[in-house]
């Protein structure tokens, strides 16, 4: 099969989708890679490095024309639109649901489009978004600390604290994928840790994993209130599954915090779990409310892209290599959480969320598959 690999031309996307090890792997396979020039310089990877290992550099045009299976990171721009082919194979993130233009697109272009955010295990986790949520987890404290600064607006706190000044305290709400790892790196650090969930099962695994070096909440308003008061540091991480992040945090809560403590909600993306927050953006990442320093950024991996490709792409290679092997029907046929993907199939809308956001009834993924 022949694989593209165009560049990212979101604003500010600088990952990419294949590295030169899947690019070895396809190779190695009898695959044809394509990849756009320049494509990983974002993630810090040569043109050089593809082509040792059996890629292809190509212009843009040729990348698009050639290929069978295009795979990219983001939602293809309205520049790239008219580049689909019927029956080509787009793998990429696509969150479709607020974009109708796109979906429209898609379903015009007669390609098959799959999406990585929702390939889905049938326990229901979703193993092409859970690397990007172990990046963002990890990265609010890193960004929490540098914020507490006092040189970046914060409280001028050191959160490991030194022999004879006790360390920050980190209070995170939520204790999924994003939770456990800001959990992992504040304990890293020697931070003064709680987390806090709804989900007992949760707690319980948190307990056990830190071995009682984090403390462990049920989340309710009023345990919320007495540790957010506390708080240097609060990572805000819930996530209910395809609903709006609940609000936990009030504004009253967060006037209560100290002068110069440090807001980073992870979950703003799908509007926040603090009344006071607001996206951002990584040029303009914060803000202050009540003398509270507010981190809002929706794409936190972008902060760090060459993790995140690596992370990215670890996940998705083996998705990629079964498609290339088998071709998207036969792939999906074979399995069940890859043809979860499926968005749209050659003019049909196959995702029911997709197609009910058009207002319109989805086909029916085995008809298409027949
Ligand atoms: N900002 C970014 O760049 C970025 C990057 C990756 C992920 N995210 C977002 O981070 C959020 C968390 O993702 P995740 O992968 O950790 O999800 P997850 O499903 O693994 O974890 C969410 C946790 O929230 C808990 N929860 C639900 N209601 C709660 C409540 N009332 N109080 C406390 N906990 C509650 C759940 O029990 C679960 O343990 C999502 O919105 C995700 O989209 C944002």
């Amino acid at each position: 099969m022949i694989i593209g690999v165009p560049k990212e031309i979101k604003p500010g996307e600088q990952r990419v989708a294949l590295t030169p090890a899947g690019a070895r792997a396809l190779a190695e396979a009898g695959h044809r890679v394509l990849v756009e020039h320049g494509a990983g310089a974002g993630s810090g990877l040569a043109d050089e490095e593809f082509a040792r290992v059996g890629g292809t550099l190509a212009p843009v045009d040729e990348v698009w024309a050639k290929a069978e299976l295009v795979l990219k990171v983001k939602e293809p721009m309205p520049e790239e639109y008219g580049r689909l082919r019927a029956g080509q194979v787009l793998f990429t993130y696509l969150h479709l649901a607020p974009v109708p233009d796109l979906t429209r697109a898609l379903r015009n272009s007669d390609a098959i489009a799959i999406a990585y955010e929702t390939v889905q295990r049938p326990d229901g986790s979703l193993p092409l978004l859970t690397p990007m949520s172990e990046v963002a987890g990890r990265l609010a404290v890193q960004e929490g600390a540098f914020y507490l600064s006092r040189a970046h607006g914060g409280r001028g706190i050191l959160l490991s604290g030194v022999p004879g000044v006790p360390p920050g305290n980190v209070v995170i709400v939520g204790a999924g994928t994003v939770g456990l790892n800001a959990a992992r790196v504040a304990v890293g650090l020697g931070a003064e840790v709680a987390i806090l969930d709804v989900n007992l099962d949760r707690l319980r695994a948190v307990d056990d994993l830190f071995r009682g070096r984090v403390a462990t909440l049920v989340s309710n308003a009023y345990n919320l209130e007495r540790v957010v008061r506390r708080a240097d540091l609060l990572v805000g991480a819930v996530l209910i599954t395809g609903a709006r992040a609940p609000v936990l945090v009030t504004r009253a809560m967060v006037e209560g915090m100290k002068e110069g403590a440090v807001i980073v909600d992870v979950a703003v993306d799908q509007g926040g779990s603090v009344e006071t927050i607001r996206p951002t953006t990584l040029l303009d990442p914060v803000y202050r409310v009540a003398g509270v320093v507010h981190y809002g950024v929706a794409n936190m991996p972008a902060l760090v892209p060459r993790t995140s490709t690596f992370a990215l792409t670890n996940a998705t290679l083996p998705y990629v290599l079964e498609l290339a092997a088998r071709g998207a029907a036969a792939a999906a046929r074979a399995n069940p959480t890859l043809a979860r993907g499926i968005n749209v199939w050659r003019g049909r809308i196959v995702h029911p969320a997709v197609a009910e956001n058009l207002g319109e009834p989805a086909a029916p993924l085995d008809d298409c598959l027949r």
